[in-house]
């Protein structure tokens, strides 16, 4: 049965059959907004490479925070820039950290928004690695421990979510064993399963202060030229205990999405990162896109591909658009 008595086009004449028959629709609940904390007083510090995202003092964070809430916005994702940084990356796991402060910080006043806490060496380290080095090899086995360290750091702190993003083989079994035993068996993991080692963290780690200082993350983050590697890695994650799991970044990785989507039935994110952010901006500025539009479209594409989450330093912007259209 064809043409002429198949139509397709019969479903897209008006908006209001659109609407019946549309199959994936973006929601404010799908959005975690990524949130980087520094040390100081009255500090919103512009990040030149992510037009619209700062450096916030824990002063400031608070009402960004209540923004977000007002937004409907039900999670954010908090990164730390520490004061100093040092070779073991202690900043990462101190008590007084600056990611520890603003949890605190944060669910004193407004303990309904969900805090993930990222949970990486990277931003801590004076050579900007995600574990201990040594002779310039990124130590797997050293590294879980203090990331461990970390993750509780942030449990005992009242993160709602701890998110591992290292990339070390075992790092989600060795987290969620000190959880357990530290009495937070209802804090769940949600584990950067599919981490590529991409171009496109470069404004990130602007924003962080956390690039290599040698380098580069290729020992320890997946070949952007696999795929299958991808459920091998999600596997792993799953059976170690992950809650969720995400495949970063999104935009040049929808099959991947898709592929685990297929092959796994956990909540899946997917984080929308910073170069994917960057270069709308950018064109958008250049007057050479419609910035809303194409928002749109692309976050709306990692939902038909299979995202339940989407990480986004957009999220703001479209939460805001989304009330307007309703
Ligand atoms: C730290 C981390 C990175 C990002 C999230 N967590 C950077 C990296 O691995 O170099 C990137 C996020 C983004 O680009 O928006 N491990
Ligand atoms: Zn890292």
């Amino acid at each position: 049965m064809q043409f002429p008595r198949i139509r397709l086009r019969r479903l897209r004449y008006k908006e209001n059959i659109r609407r019946l028959v549309r199959e994936n629709r973006l929601s404010v609940d799908d959005l975690v907004y990524p949130l980087f904390v520094t040390y100081g007083n009255n500090i919103k510090k512009p990040i030149t490479s992510m037009p619209g995202v700062y450096n916030f003092s824990l002063d400031l964070l608070l009402a960004e925070i209540s923004q977000i809430i007002e937004l409907k916005i039900p999670a954010v994702l908090l990164f730390g820039i520490p004061e100093k940084k040092d070779s073991v990356g202690s900043g990462a796991y101190d008590e007084e950290g600056i990611v520890q402060q603003a949890v605190r910080a944060i669910k004193a006043k407004y303990p309904e928004i969900i805090v993930i806490t990222d949970v990486c060496l990277c931003e801590y380290t004076d050579h900007g690695h995600c574990g201990i080095i040594e002779e310039n090899e990124i130590l797997n086995d050293q590294s879980l421990q203090l990331l461990a360290k970390t993750a509780l750091s942030h449990a005992r702190a009242g993160a709602d979510i701890i998110a591992p993003s290292d990339m070390m083989d075992g790092s989600v079994a060795v987290i969620r064993d000190k959880l357990d035993r530290q009495g937070f068996q209802n804090i769940p993991i949600m584990a950067y399963s599919v981490k590529y080692a991409s171009s496109y963290y470069g404004p990130f780690r602007e924003a962080a202060g956390s690039a290599p200082k040698f380098g580069d993350r290729r020992s320890y983050q997946m070949d952007f030229a696999n795929g299958l590697e991808a459920i091998r890695e999600t596997a792993l994650d799953v059976d170690e205990g992950a809650d969720i799991i995400m495949v970063k970044p999104a935009l040049a990785y929808m099959d991947v999405i898709r592929m685990i989507k297929e092959n796994f039935n956990s909540p899946l994110a997917v984080y929308n990162v910073s170069g994917e952010y960057s270069m709308v901006k950018a064109a958008a500025k250049m007057g050479w896109i419609d910035e809303r539009a194409v928002v749109m479209e692309t976050l709306t594409g990692f939902k038909r591909a299979g995202a339940d989450i989407i990480i986004t330093y957009h999220a703001k912007d479209v939460a805001g658009w989304i009330r307007e259209d309703c």
